[in-house]
């Protein structure tokens, strides 16, 4: 089995990917996509997504991570790879999924699952662009309004030459409404021959494992519910490989440093006006999981000075240590 991280714009970004990566239980993570027009985007805009690059394409705790490109013009999006190419990532994604309006209306992301022959010229064009040993994947949903065409949207992403196929298994008219349909995904599987890795609403160990028996895919990707879970691929892992893998459950005490080691990563690396917001996301997710982190989430929810969050993240690390003697 293997569990891929999920790429999540705004997110699941190069800070925690560190930090999930960290935690542990992760075989491979992959980069927000990055946005290919009609120009040759500079280096540093692949390095500004995916740091990792200047790391051989690995997190500091040693997973690679592979970078994902979205776009619907093959010669521009053939460009763009070979020069990525170039940097050394472990392999590229390409997005077949965004259901964001203004990527929709360029005819990238999710608009192009109507457009089956589009997809196999976007692949084929990548694919022959880059080196013949360096991995090129897609990430699809199940469709754009309809599933009608989410068999021949695969096989065209076969045909083009992605050796890897992650299904969404939600159309684009579905967003992120709950439930994902991953009942859907063996009629894909069933249609072609590289492995498919099924996606979509996965929060608990419970529902990765009736994921895995309804998609039929030995191999997962989890979004926002390891975000909310850090733990969720070890507990994964434990549940499915048994002895291999012993029990490790992640519980708040162990998260309370890697939340210090976030915010000190925010600071260092972003935007100041997009570093409170980081850390209050994150929590806000936490808290599904975690009854501390609810309690977290309210005492920092109206802060908005930096040197005011640090000190708290400071206090809630003392907090914790005292809580643990
Ligand atoms: C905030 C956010 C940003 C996302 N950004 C990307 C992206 O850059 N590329 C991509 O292929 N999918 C993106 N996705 C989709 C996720 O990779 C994933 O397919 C989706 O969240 C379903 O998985 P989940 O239910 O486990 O979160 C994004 C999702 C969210 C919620």
């Amino acid at each position: 089995m293997r569990l891929l991280l999920a790429p999540m714009e705004g997110l699941l970004d190069f800070v925690l990917r560190d930090v999930l990566t960290r935690v542990g239980g992760a075989d491979r993570c992959v980069s927000e996509f990055i946005r290919v027009t009609g120009t040759l985007l500079p280096d540093k805009v692949f390095l500004r997504t995916m740091p990792e690059l200047n790391n051989g394409s690995r997190t500091l705790a040693g997973v690679p991570v592979r970078a994902q490109l979205l776009g619907s013009d093959p010669d521009s999006m053939a460009a763009n790879a070979a020069n990525l190419a170039r940097l050394g990532p472990e392999g590229i994604d390409l997005n077949f999924g965004c259901p964001a309006k203004v990527v929709n209306r360029h005819g990238g992301g999710a608009a192009l699952l109507q457009d089956p022959e589009q997809i196999a010229r976007v692949v084929g064009a990548v694919r022959a662009a880059v080196p013949a040993a360096m991995p090129v994947s897609a990430k699809m949903r199940l469709g754009f309004n309809d599933t009608a065409l989410m068999t021949e949207c695969a096989q065209a992403m076969q045909a083009g030459g992605a050796c890897e196929i992650v299904v969404h298994a939600r159309t684009k008219l579905d967003g992120y409404r709950p439930p994902a349909y991953w009942e859907m995904i063996p009629r894909i599987r069933e249609s072609v021959t590289v492995p498919v890795v099924a996606n979509g609403e996965i929060w608990t160990v419970q529902e990765a494992l009736r994921c895995r028996e309804q998609s039929g895919c030995s191999d997962l990707m989890l979004g926002r519910g390891i975000v909310a879970d850090p733990g969720l691929a070890l507990a994964i892992r434990a549940a499915v490989e048994g002895e291999q893998t012993p029990a490790a459950e992640v519980c708040w005490s162990d998260l309370v440093p890697q939340v210090q080691r976030f915010w000190d990563m925010v600071c260092e690396d972003l935007e100041p006006r997009q570093r409170a917001g980081r850390l209050k996301q994150w929590l806000n997710l936490l808290r599904r999981r975690f009854p501390e982190a609810e309690q977290a989430y309210q005492e920092v929810r109206t802060q908005t000075d930096q040197r005011e969050i640090t000190l708290w993240v400071q206090a809630l690390a003392r907090r914790q240590e005292w809580a643990g003697l």
